[in-house]
């Protein structure tokens, strides 16, 4: 046997596995561990539908739907480099991922979109472990509806002991009969309801029937909402799921609420999955969310091989390390109030549009039909609707005064939410888009300690489209 020459990476693991022994801070050695990747947006093809349909045409990154998992190690950097060869311009933003303002990838706020033909290099490190996702900021309600998004982990210096490691990217299309995708982007039937609900479910870009599974094993599984609209609402039957993570943060493990896991558009969860079956079993995976509409997602399937032994479903399920999030302080924190308005079977009449007030029927004429503090945003480029001081702690009171649920994102922190409806929440998790319910009220603290403009929307595509958005300034 001849032994591979040695390649540059295999030499600066040296030197970092030489570092971590000697007790060296890992940071000194930063630049030698950047991660070089490039993603090519480009239209392709993919077999969504499953093999009885033909392959439908898509906009993809690296010609994958989803695009490629980009896989980092906390603490580490990354450079990607990326090429537009789309028809139109896009940007790519790195959501959930707390890194500098230049490298969030909002068109005219961040950066010049890049046009069909260019590059941009993003380059940034990783500071969270956790689940993450990128796509487009450009146009988001038709680009990422075409197939543009993907997985971006970041895994912890010493990964959780399970036996595997799964990542499901749940999408959602709207596929006319010969499964290719209905061109209807941003009508203003789906901008004014709950946004562009589709009439297929994929999992990682295809229509899944099983997944399959051995009795006896701990799976990890990240799950991953990057559907327009669709809210889930997972039920694993027979099985009892432990909430490790949300939004990529660490969360004290529990069991969902009313064993149902819910995940607006953008949002994410790890869970631990015991595989307390038999061997030859199967079990749905059913998603409950919306009432009269309840589905099928997949079946785990168990192989014939006996169960695991000995098996890691008898140890408790540990707790993931916290990131380095700053702590806010509530008793100083600066209080501030965002109200959400507008859409069908709502109260909003007017709303300020470039500047002044005009009523409903002028806002839809522009494609306007939400507001975030009586402003309905045009594009990406605002007025702040909120400046905060650097570095200080804010609490925003968030209410949802319209008719509908909205997952409501902000870009560049992560946030605590500390109540919900007046009352503590159980967790205080940490999040970076918070689902709201029809007329619920939520309180979200956190430390503005990330300078720039940052995007405030709400992540039900079509509503940010039309509106549902604003800028949040840290100085
Ligand atoms: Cu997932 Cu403003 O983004
Ligand atoms: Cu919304």
């Amino acid at each position: 046997m001849t032994l591979p020459p040695l390649t540059r990476r295999s030499v600066l693991g040296g030197v970092a596995g030489l570092a971590a022994t000697l007790g060296l801070d890992r940071t000194a050695l930063a630049d030698a561990s950047t991660k070089r990747l490039t993603l090519v947006a480009a239209p392709g093809r993919s077999l969504i539908a499953g093999s009885s349909y033909p392959e439908t045409p898509v906009w993809c990154f690296s010609g994958q739907v989803p695009g490629p998992e980009i896989r980092v190690r906390q603490g580490e950097r990354v450079h990607v480099r990326v090429e537009n060869r789309l028809p139109e311009a896009t940007t790519v933003h790195w959501h959930g991922l707390r890194i500098p303002n230049a490298m969030d990838g909002v068109p005219h706020l961040t950066q010049k979109p890049i046009e069909p033909g260019d590059t941009f290099e993003y380059e940034f490190a990783c500071r969270d472990a956790g689940t993450f996702w990128y796509h487009p900021h450009q146009r988001s309600h038709e680009q990422v509806e075409r197939g543009l998004a993907g997985a971006f982990i970041v895994e912890e210096a010493s990964p959780m002991s399970v036996d595997r490691e799964l990542t499901w990217v749940l999408d959602d299309w709207r596929l006319m009969r010969d499964a290719s995708i209905s061109s209807d982007f941003g009508n203003m039937h789906d901008a004014g309801h709950d946004g562009r609900i589709g009439n297929t479910v994929t999992i990682n870009g295809q229509v899944r029937d099983a997944i399959p599974v051995r009795a006896g094993e701990r799976i990890r599984l990240r799950l991953i909402n990057a559907a327009n609209a669709r809210i889930f609402g997972l039920v694993f039957k027979d099985h009892a799921p432990q909430i490790v993570a949300l939004d990529g943060q660490p969360v004290e493990p529990h069991a969902p609420d009313g064993g149902r896991i819910v995940l607006g558009p953008a949002m994410r969860a790890d869970i631990v999955l015991d595989m307390a079956g038999r061997p030859g079993a199967r079990f749905q995976v059913v998603d409950t969310f919306y009432r009269g509409l309840e589905n099928r997602l997949v079946d785990l399937a168990y192989s014939e091989e006996p169960s695991l032994l000995p098996s890691k479903t008898s140890e408790p399920v540990p707790r993931l390390p916290a990131n380095p999030l700053p702590e806010p302080d509530l008793a100083r924190a600066r209080r501030h109030k965002i109200v959400l308005g507008g859409g069908m079977m709502g109260m909003m009449r007017s709303a300020v549009m470039d500047g002044r007030t005009v009523d409903m029927r002028t806002l839809m004429q522009n494609g306007l039909l939400w507001a975030i503090n009586g402003v309905a945003a045009k594009g990406h480029v605002h007025e702040p609707l909120l400046t905060l001081e650097r570095n200080s702690s804010c609490v925003l009171e968030l209410v949802n005064d319209t008719a509908w649920p909205h997952p409501i994102h902000l870009h560049g922190h992560s946030f605590r939410v500390v109540s919900r409806n007046g009352a503590p929440t159980r967790h205080r998790e940490w999040l970076d888009t918070v689902l709201l319910h029809r007329g619920e009220r939520a309180e979200i603290a956190f430390v503005a300690d990330n300078p720039g403009d940052w995007m405030f929307h709400c992540h039900i595509l079509e509503h940010q489209a039309a509106g549902m958005m604003g800028v949040i300034r840290v100085s």
